[in-house]
């Protein structure tokens, strides 16, 4: 059963009401659902009380948001704006915190909290989570407490989370779920399609529709019981980066991006980028890969070499993984070596070897995540800008591939 979105919103809207003349929210009112539901995910936050009491959500999303400082974090059916608030101060004075509601009433409410709090990096916007009123691929993060079981038409709102977010951008929501063993006939009978219970997806198709919005890595925790096959769960998910075979059409971006890179001081001995030509001379033609933003711009790339002419050698290569500094923390080079991996050996390649500075833990990091592995350290192997480098080896041996 889907719920009907007046409905929702009247209840909130008296909720919220309730709520602005100092008398609670008179929802979640019982012992039973104190326990499991609303302020009980946030003690010890370092908010006014009155804030936290208004929290009507079904866990805390926060725990797997991860939050950045600068980051900008859209916070879906935010209600009297806790999690909106606590995103505030986790992404800073550079970040940005967007609640979006479709109550007035709870709009009005969340805008005081954000005053007495003396939270300024937060902001509240009115529309619906099926029709969110803001650019494409403007957030890092999305989260949501307890809002998308009560939408009538989840699959809009997923492809309007996956609209918003930029390419890596991450969600990480609360919400109620169903058994997959509940049949709609029982999901139809549960009361309360107006408290998240009745609209609950089961686990299942909650997971199918995330993957046909385009997202990947998703887990499904589930957190508690809040009713009969009825559980509140943590929803975490990735939205996905494409990653294309590089043509020549990507000529001036690939030199652009390896710049950027050999400027930080920590990608390579090299300092000056080849041009597309010398560049394109010394990388085998076959497993180039590009990585692209929702406006089609390359932010990302991977390519191969030969290490040796010897036969012996023909299934070790060694690669390059440089990501835009723009783009860095959204999974782009995670992206870039999963489709480099992927293809390497669907040709019979066994080892993807490589050099890693021993200051660049970012890189050893993402490597060591991809199932590389660190030889050991090769020590003044040359120098960089007038100073000795040891060098980091390491190597991927496929458990496919020439076994
Ligand atoms: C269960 S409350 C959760 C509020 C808040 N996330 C929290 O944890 O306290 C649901 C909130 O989502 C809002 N809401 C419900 N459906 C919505 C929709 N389709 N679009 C926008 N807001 C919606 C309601 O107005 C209400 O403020």
């Amino acid at each position: 059963m889907n719920p009907d979105r007046d409905a929702v919103r009247d209840r909130y809207a008296t909720a919220a009401r309730r709520a602005l003349t100092g008398a609670g929210t008179g929802l979640l009112t019982g012992d039973r659902d104190a326990g499991r539901l609303g302020a009980v995910h946030y003690a010890g936050v370092e908010l006014p009380d009155e804030v936290t009491a208004t929290s009507l959500g079904c866990g805390n999303p926060l725990v797997v948001a991860e939050l950045k400082p600068g980051e900008t974090v859209l916070d879906l059916g935010s209600g009297g704006g806790l999690d909106v608030l606590l995103s505030a101060r986790r992404v800073g004075p550079d970040g940005r915190a967007i609640g979006l509601d479709m109550t007035d009433d709870m709009l009005t409410l969340a805008r005081r909290h954000a005053e007495q709090a003396g939270v300024l990096n937060a902001e509240f916007v009115k529309g619906t989570i099926e029709q969110i009123p803001l650019p494409a691929a403007s957030v890092d993060v999305v989260i949501s407490n307890c809002v998308i079981a009560l939408s009538p038409d989840k699959p809009a709102v997923f492809a309007e989370i996956a609209r918003v977010l930029r390419a890596g951008g991450r969600l990480g929501v609360a919400d109620i779920v169903a058994d997959d063993t509940l049949t709609d006939a029982e999901r139809a009978r549960r009361a309360g399609a107006v408290e998240c219970l009745g609209g609950a997806l089961t686990i299942g198709r909650y997971r199918m529709l995330l993957r046909e919005a385009g997202f990947a890595d998703i887990e499904i925790e589930l957190t508690h019981e809040v009713g009969d096959k009825l559980h509140s769960a943590i929803i975490r998910a990735t939205k996905t980066i494409p990653v294309v075979a590089m043509t020549a059409g990507h000529a001036d971006r690939v030199p652009a991006i390896y710049q950027a890179g050999l400027d930080t001081g920590q990608a390579s001995f090299e300092t000056v980028a080849p041009d597309w030509k010398t560049w394109d001379a010394v990388h085998l033609p076959d497993h180039r890969f590009v990585a692209l933003d929702a406006a089609g711009s390359v932010v990302g790339w991977t390519a191969i070499s030969a290490v040796s002419s010897r036969c012996v050698y023909e299934g070790v290569v060694e690669h390059s993984v440089y990501v835009d500094p723009e783009a860095r923390g959204r999974g782009v080079g995670r992206a870039l070596l999963a489709a480099l991996i992927a293809s390497t050996e669907s040709a019979g390649i066994w080892t993807i070897q490589s050099g890693v500075f021993p200051e660049n833990t970012a890189s050893r990091e993402l490597h060591r995540r991809a199932g590389f592995r660190e030889i050991g350290i090769r020590e003044r192997v040359g120098q960089h800008h007038g100073f000795w480098r040891d060098v980091v080896m390491i190597e991927r041996r496929s458990t496919r591939v020439g076994t």
